[in-house]
């Protein structure tokens, strides 16, 4: 059967979550014979219910007239209305709803799709053209890029560089290692990181901007994390805020982490109109858009008291988890990490007495219970690391760290 498949495709591992879902299914009665039963700290999704009004909002839009005809793969006008009002609202950026918004069905379809708009797929390794993608980074950009024929090129986020690297330096690294510039189509950012939990500054955003504009690439932004923050005064940017980052860049938009609205599918792509427009073309061929219902409760939230209510308290809860993960690695003696002013991840290194990442997190899942995600899964500079979701419980949570003293997981045993 082989033959009838394509080459790329055949070369995707699973993702990443679903193995992890897949092995840790198959040793659950094992783990809770031994009452070591899984705690997850690997899935990057609040747990949450979402804010009662968006379910509300469901019930009711479901019973109007027409909402279960096809919309339009742009989405509803009211849709991108809502949108333009948020974006306005929360980051002062002013965008035209008919030709510069577009709807997704979750974030991670709409990198996808967009990421083949822009690669012509070639098998020839030295003409494929590149995406530059942030290393430590999430897990499927390597895989969209390398199944729609091009060619990824890891931008390392490292504590030396604050995960903001000088783009200029990455340039002339990128000509050492033999590649060509020409071949660049796109860099992608991601601030507040998956799964570094990194923020960027203004003036590190507008290095970016001017680094596009000067090598003429184009900027995508994954914004996913955006309202996932703890301190006011760090409250992350739009790129789009920068002056000028409309000509070359485009971001994406997700109600799914800030919601808790992960099973609902709903996002949206701004920015640039010619690449929205263009994004639309191949959209409208591949999908009919987002079921009214979910368009029309997903405009309400954006632009409510409840949806700024929500996120707020949500930060508040993922704030305490950290501090209580920072205090449980502390007494176990865990090495040097970050702790992050944004998003729901800890990144953190392995004891040193692992070979790899992926030994440290069997052990900790076999011995434990406790699930967490090899860094290795998220670029080459992830490989002496692993990611800790903390939107458990807290009782869970004292849970983690009692087993990890019972089962001697100290950082340096
Ligand atoms: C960095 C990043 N971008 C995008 C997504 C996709 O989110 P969604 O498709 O639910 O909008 C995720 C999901 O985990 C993510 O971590």
């Amino acid at each position: 059967m082989r033959e009838f498949f394509n080459d790329y495709v055949q070369s995707l591992e699973t993702y990443i979550m679903f193995r992890i879902k897949e092995t840790v299914a198959k040793i659950t009665p094992e783990l809770t014979a031994k009452g070591r039963a899984p705690i997850s700290l690997s899935m990057g999704a609040p747990t949450a219910t979402p804010p009662r009004k968006v379910i509300e909002s469901l019930k009711s839009a479901v019973e109007e007239k027409g909402a279960h005809l096809y919309s339009t793969p742009k989405g509803e006008k009211y849709f991108r209305e809502a949108i333009a009002k948020r974006m306005k609202t929360r980051f002062n950026v002013e965008l035209n709803p008919d030709e510069e918004i577009f709807s997704l069905i979750g974030s991670k379809e709409g990198l996808a799709n967009f990421v083949r708009v822009l690669l012509n797929p070639t098998k020839d390794d030295n003409e494929k053209e590149i995406i530059w993608v942030p290393d430590p980074g999430y897990a499927s950009y390597k895989e969209m890029v390398k199944v729609s024929g091009g060619k990824a090129y890891s931008v390392p986020l490292t504590p030396e560089n604050n995960f903001m690297p000088d783009l200029e330096k990455v340039y002339e690294q990128f000509i050492k290692d033999g590649y060509n510039p020409k071949k660049i189509k796109a860099l992608m950012i991601n601030y507040p990181n998956n799964p570094l939990g990194a923020t960027a500054t203004r003036e590190y955003l507008e290095h970016v901007v001017d680094f596009c504009k000067k090598h003429h690439i184009l900027l995508i932004s994954d914004a996913a994390y955006i309202e996932m923050y703890f301190k006011p005064e760090l409250k992350p940017l739009s790129v789009l805020e920068i002056e000028g980052a409309k000509d070359i860049a485009v971001e994406f938009f997700s109600f799914s982490k800030p919601y808790a609205m992960t099973g609902w599918r709903l996002g949206w792509i701004c920015g640039n109109s010619e690449a929205v427009k263009i994004f639309g073309k191949l959209k409208s061929t591949l999908d009919s858009g987002l079921f009214k219902a979910l368009q029309k409760a997903g405009a309400e939230i954006l632009n409510s008291e409840e949806g700024d209510k929500y996120i707020e308290e949500s930060n508040k809860v993922f704030k305490h988890n950290q501090e209580l993960f920072v205090k449980g690695l502390k007494e176990l003696g865990w090495g040097e990490f970050n702790v992050p002013d944004a998003t729901f991840y800890l990144w953190l290194p392995i004891p040193p007495r692992y070979k790899t990442s992926v030994e440290f997190t069997d052990d900790l899942m076999h011995k434990s219970g406790i699930v967490v995600v090899p860094g290795d899964a998220f670029g080459e500079y992830g490989k002496r690391y692993f990611r800790a979701s903390i939107v458990c419980p807290e009782e869970q949570i004292k849970e983690v760290f009692e087993r990890m003293k019972a089962d001697g997981f100290y950082f340096s045993a």
